[in-house]
């Protein structure tokens, strides 16, 4: 008998390994990071596991380019395809990522027909829809990566602005994860403090702007890759909520069948995340403003899918 979660993570660069590295220091369960380039997860996972005597975890954590190790699954992440270079958008990355994640999910599907699937590969909106598609799981086990790192880096910036400790700041992006996210600075609080309380509007803009181009900025720094701490530290976050039924309210890429207006596609909103996935879409109250900028969202999201 197993008693210990397993977490699959399929694509051993950097935000694979992080998942991996962030999962394994949780002890959120025994971890099976996954590649096609021969070594790689190998040696990163050993790595990984030789770190377990200094900081006491007891995860295991094993490397493997056979899908079979995959087998059972309780969580799949899928970070597998390419990523930004300088000057591309996310939906610059869909016709090689469209392949790679159809070839994944065929594969880490059969194997694990009860395992909740998370989407990291960009355009991560569209590649959970096709997830959905070739997987034939429930929608409720889907997600996308988007509002959680979207709003980490909205929070980050709110907290350098005020000088403040970043875990009293709360916040809200919704939409899809891409140039027309929807930061929401109404639902967004230091300590309960609204921050338009506590900053005037032209930083709230500033900050909003910085929050949306969060992706590229770090892109722009590094060149030849994208971000990776904040994204995995997004994702566990996210399969911690569903691994411990915790049933956070995050805004991840679920599945909308009319919340907000919007039906039949992977979109940025509240969810109650816990053990069955996506327990619910939680409805909050927009102006006429954000919900318009949240269906120019959905629609950027629905344009790049009806190319496919
Ligand atoms: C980013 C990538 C993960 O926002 O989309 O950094």
């Amino acid at each position: 008998m197993r008693n210990r979660p397993k977490i699959t993570v399929v694509g051993s660069g950097s935000v694979g390994a992080t998942v991996a590295q962030y999962a394994a220091l949780k002890e959120l369960g025994d971890i099976v990071l996954t590649d096609i380039v021969e070594g790689v997860p190998q040696g990163k996972a050993l790595d990984m596991q030789e770190s377990a005597p200094l900081e006491g975890f007891d995860s295991r954590i094993i490397g493997t380019n056979d899908y079979d190790d995959t087998e059972g699954s309780d969580v799949i992440v899928i970070t597998a395809g390419i990523g930004r270079k300088p000057g591309m958008s996310r939906d610059d990355l869909v016709d090689t990522n469209v392949k790679v994640i159809r070839q994944v999910v065929k594969e880490v599907a059969a194997r694990s027909p009860e395992a909740h699937l998370v989407l990291v590969t960009n355009p991560s909106d569209v590649m959970a829809q096709i997830a959905y598609r070739e997987s034939g799981f429930p929608a409720q086990r889907i997600i996308g990566l988007g509002g959680v790192l979207d709003s980490a880096r909205f929070r980050t910036f709110i907290a350098l602005e005020l000088g403040v400790s970043f875990e009293d700041v709360t916040a809200f992006v919704l939409g899809g994860h891409g140039d027309d996210m929807v930061p929401l600075a109404r639902y967004s609080y230091v300590s309960g403090i609204p921050i338009d309380k506590l900053m005037d509007q032209a930083a709230i803009d500033r900050i909003v702007q910085r929050a949306r181009q969060g992706g590229a900025e770090i892109v722009n720094y590094l060149k030849t890759g994208s971000a990776y701490y904040a994204p995995g530290a997004a994702i566990v976050q996210m399969i911690e909520s569903i691994i411990k039924d915790k049933r956070r309210i995050l805004p991840c890429s679920a599945y909308v069948t009319g919340q907000y207006g919007i039906s039949d596609l992977f979109l940025g909103v509240p969810v109650m995340l816990g053990r069955n996935g996506v327990e619910k879409v939680v409805e909050i109250e927009l102006t006429a403003a954000e919900r318009d900028a949240l269906h120019k969202s959905a629609e950027g999201v629905q344009r790049v899918l009806s190319k496919l």
